[in-house]
């Protein structure tokens, strides 16, 4: 299993682009699935076994948190881990600050300490730099359900009796305070009612999950999510579901070079609103029993609009890489992210590249968007086609990593890309799968 220290080193890969990328990559559990599953067992003392498990980052992360607070993880098997939270021991701040600042799954502990031990620190968080990524819904939620917050000197901790369920709403439905919130009222005294939640199917996979430990989690019409809660909690054997941000890169990646790539285990209800515009701007693909193939069709892929959003809406996830394949296609095209306010960092370089991608502060489309005038550069025009030539590049976040790989992958010469490590925090065996779809890895460590 890979370790915390070696996911987090730098990491350097120098690409030479120009070929089509072809042949097959596998799919294992999603990453923004499989930590918060994880996460889950910390709710009972029983066994619990996930499968599907992808050597990633924050698998190796969580599951060392887990053991730093006395519960057990191993791995039986290639892709299963099995996790006891019997002698789960209350969360010190000690323990919580070797992993701030590594990954922002750490914060979805502070429900289940609540729950088990009346207590949780707040941990500083990690993850991504995309943009600021407050907690205060997360902590504002477990206040409503009966926490109290102590803010001394920075050292915050939150302290309840016991949780009480109550009626919630999200001033926007945020993922991670919707995990937070459900991973919290599953134990709390009576029913919670969560309204304007996040449906990802990622957090789907975390109610299910839920339910096999004896969980009652209902999600209603209007993105309600209404959860009666339980004096405890067995068990789980459960299955991640397949990671379909990671397929959408690959996706992206093919039409991009104007390769093919089958991704197997990809699941076509997953990514509806993906499929809808990868068609739309000249891309082709093939759903199968086990797995989904993607291509671009041979005149060529042409330009389109597009804003991302929540759950069902095109994922914020999805922009990056897609956004190479928008510099690829004829005409001018519109990308309106509302998701998160600097998600668009990273066109800098892809211009260096040679790309033409203007970003600006109005609000280019339709959709209702926070940032609208408030200073973020936050609606790109990508104008293409346009040749890109290699280039040295610093990776500054996960996606964006990925991007610009698929952006080498395009480009005539070699790119040198710093920091790879990130990229490794969410897309399993990244450089086998490189060298099985053919690219030209001249170096990696
Ligand atoms: C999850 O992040 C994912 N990460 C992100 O994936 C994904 O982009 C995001 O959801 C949206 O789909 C994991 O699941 C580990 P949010 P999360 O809370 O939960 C604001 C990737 O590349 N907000 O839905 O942190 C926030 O600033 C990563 O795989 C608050 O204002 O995202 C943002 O604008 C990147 N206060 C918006 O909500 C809060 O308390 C969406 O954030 C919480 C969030």
């Amino acid at each position: 299993m890979m370790t915390t220290d070696a996911a987090i080193s730098a990491g350097r890969m120098i690409l030479r682009g120009g070929r089509p990328l072809a042949g097959e990559v596998v799919l294992r559990g999603a990453k923004n699935s499989l930590p918060k599953i994880m996460v889950a067992a910390l709710l009972t003392g029983e066994k619990c076994t996930l499968r599907n498990v992808a050597e990633i980052a924050d698998v190796a992360i969580v599951s060392e948190l887990i053991r730093a607070l006395g519960g057990e993880v191993s791995a039986p098997e290639p892709g299963v881990l099995e996790i006891s939270a019997a002698n789960l021991r209350p969360m010190e701040r000690q323990v919580l600050k070797t992993f701030s600042g590594k990954s922002r799954i750490p914060i979805l502990a502070c429900g289940p300490m609540l729950a088990r031990f009346g207590a949780s620190p707040v941990p500083s968080l990690g993850g991504c730099r995309i943009g600021t990524r407050p907690v205060d819904f997360h902590i504002r939620g477990l206040q409503d359900l009966g926490a109290t917050l102590h803010d001394e000197t920075g050292n915050a901790h939150l302290t309840c009796e016991r949780l009480t369920g109550n009626k919630l709403h999200l001033e926007y439905p945020s993922v991670g305070a919707t995990e937070q919130m459900i991973l919290a009222a599953v134990l709390a005294h009576g029913k919670t009612e969560l309204s304007n939640a996040a449906i990802e199917p990622e957090i789907m996979d975390l109610i299910m999950a839920l339910q096999k430990m004896g969980a009652i989690i209902s999600v209603d019409v209007d993105r309600v999510i209404t959860i009666e809660g339980v004096r405890e909690l067995g068990g789980y054997d459960h299955a991640a579901m397949p990671d379909r941000l990671e397929a959408a890169s690959w996706a992206s990646a093919a039409a991009a070079t104007g390769g093919r790539i089958f991704v197997r285990n990809a699941r076509q209800v997953d990514m509806m609103t993906f499929l809808n515009q990868f068609r739309k701007i000249g891309g082709d693909f093939e759903v199968t029993g086990d797995g989904i193939a993607f291509w671009r069709r041979e005149w060529g892929l042409h330009s389109t609009v597009l804003e991302t959003d929540v759950h069902p809406g095109f994922m914020t996830d999805w922009q990056q890489p897609f956004v190479i394949a928008l510099t690829q296609a004829a005409g001018v095209s519109i990308v309106h992210e509302t998701v998160y306010e600097e998600r668009f960092g990273y066109v800098e370089a892809l211009n260096r590249m040679g790309a033409q991608i203007q970003i600006y502060r109005e609000c280019l489309g339709g959709l209702h968007c926070r940032f609208g005038q408030r200073n973020y550069l936050h609606s790109g025009v990508i104008v293409g086609p346009t040749p890109l030539h290699g280039a040295e590049i610093y990776i500054p976040d996960l996606r964006a990593g990925f991007s610009y790989v698929i952006a080498a992958l395009v480009a005539a010469g070699a790119s040198t890309l710093t920091n790879t490590s990130l990229i490794q925090r969410g897309y399993e065996n990244l450089i086998p799968k490189l060298h099985a779809l053919g690219a030209e890895v001249v170096e990696a460590e």
